[in-house]
């Protein structure tokens, strides 16, 4: 039977928007992406994006309560348990949030899927990655242009941009984030013999591949 439910956890920049999306395509889950959701909520200037906002500025983690509230929300809303979660969890107490939420609703995690890039390498990736505004497509200006520049291959709409916080500085930051906060969810999730570590410095088609055989999809 197919995984219903994933986790694609990774440093930022490691491929876990770029695979989410070929994930969702293949395996009809919903994709829940934190990050997404927050950044939208900057740009509706909503309560939680105001109070997001320099939090994400500054690649510090928004307060947990805040994103838990949000993921409670999105799993609550689903027809179906079933989906990929991409972003989150990114702390331990989001961790066991999320498995009381998940107990309760009677819905385990199938597995724990870990994309591992060196920290270099990812820093050339946030520094280069170009957004859809209009469809969320991921490209990159080296390893993944556009076909015509600043045009969506995807959507065809004219809307592809940078990040507010791709630039050196905040991924650096949002890397030292990572190490300090997030990690110790290997060793979390390792545990629960859920975790699979899969190498992220191949090609977007190959780490799909791995992904797939390591979650048994
Ligand atoms: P979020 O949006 O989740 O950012 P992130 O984790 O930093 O991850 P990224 O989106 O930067 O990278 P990705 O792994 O998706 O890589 P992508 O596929 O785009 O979070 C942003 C902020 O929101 C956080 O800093 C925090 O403030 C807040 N936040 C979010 N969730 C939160 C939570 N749970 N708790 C608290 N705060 C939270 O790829 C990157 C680039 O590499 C692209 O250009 C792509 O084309 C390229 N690429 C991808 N794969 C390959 C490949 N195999 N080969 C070559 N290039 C590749």
């Amino acid at each position: 039977m197919s995984a219903k439910r994933l986790i694609l956890f990774g440093p930022p920049g490691a491929g876990k928007g770029t695979q989410a999306i070929r994930l969702r395509a293949e395996l009809g889950l919903a994709h829940l992406a934190t990050g997404d959701m927050l950044r939208e909520a900057v740009k509706n200037q909503t309560p939680t994006g105001k109070l997001a906002q320099s939090f994400m500025d500054a690649g510090k983690l928004v307060p947990d309560d805040v994103v838990i509230g949000i993921i409670r929300e999105k799993l609550n809303a689903l027809a179906q348990c079933a989906f990929i979660l991409d972003g989150f969890p990114r702390t331990i107490p989001q961790a066991e949030a999320l498995d009381r939420m998940l107990a309760e609703l009677g819905a385990p995690i199938d597995a724990v899927l870990s994309i591992e890039v060196p920290d270099e390498l990812l820093v050339e990736r946030g520094v280069g990655r170009l957004t859809c505004s209009n469809c969320g497509a991921v490209f990159h200006e080296r390893f993944h242009p556009p076909t015509k520049s600043g045009v969506c291959d995807v959507c065809g709409a004219s809307a592809l941009k940078k990040r507010a916080d791709d630039n050196e500085e905040t991924i650096r930051g949002r890397l030292r984030t990572f190490h300090e906060q997030t990690m110790p969810l290997v060793a979390y999730y390792n545990e629960k013999s859920l975790l699979r570590r899969v190498v992220g410095t191949a090609s977007p088609d190959e780490v799909f591949a791995s992904l797939r055989a390591a979650s048994g999809i």
